[in-house]
């Protein structure tokens, strides 16, 4: 299976890019092609809202920043993976940009090929998810319908073994 992470934490040690490291090695070990991008080093900008996709760009960004990169991949993904620290209750502004820009690929439907989705979340303290959970339970499992493979968060004491099992199953 082809699997496209982004990760949307600055720090490239830290707590998101531990679960993304896991979560990597144990898809590879299983012969999944893992694609990670980590975006906050990508010159990704906002939304402009001009709906130039929805009409004479027929599908495609009238911006061309870095976000050519993970339009391309995300083309015959079939897992994608969103992984980001917990930034004043939501996801960082870093990856909520990529999402943000998902509008021309993502919507009003996802590419055939890309079937299920997973977030791996980090915080400083452990009630902060709500707002992240509600987006990914809105956006990608409801209104796309992508499997869910699970939150992943980093006050789970047994996050690196969930995160294992995940990829194992896949
Ligand atoms: C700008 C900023 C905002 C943050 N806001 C919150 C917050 O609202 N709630 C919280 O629990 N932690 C917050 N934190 C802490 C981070 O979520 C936490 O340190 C996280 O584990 C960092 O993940 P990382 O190591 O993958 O970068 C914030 C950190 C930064 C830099």
């Amino acid at each position: 299976m082809k699997i496209l992470v982004l990760n949307g934490s600055p720090r490239p040690n830290g707590n998101t890019a531990a679960m993304v490291n896991t979560f990597k090695k144990a898809a590879e070990a299983k012969c999944h092609e893992v694609v990670c991008f980590n975006v906050c080093r990508m010159n990704i900008k906002g939304c402009l809202a001009c709906e130039y996709c929805h009409g004479k760009g027929n599908g495609v960004c009238v911006q061309k920043d870095d976000m050519q990169q993970i339009y391309t991949a995300l083309k015959d993904t079939e897992m994608l993976v969103l992984a980001a620290p917990i930034y004043y209750h939501g996801i960082s502004g870093q990856l909520k940009c990529v999402i943000d820009r998902f509008y021309s690929a993502l919507y009003p439907t996802a590419p055939a090929s890309l079937k299920k989705v997973a977030m791996f979340l980090s915080s400083g303290d452990d009630d902060m998810y709500v707002g992240a959970k509600f987006s990914y339970d809105g956006d990608f499992v409801g209104y796309l319908g992508l499997e869910s493979c699970g939150v992943f968060t980093n006050h789970d004491p047994d996050v690196t073994a969930r995160i294992r099992e995940m990829a194992n199953k896949l």
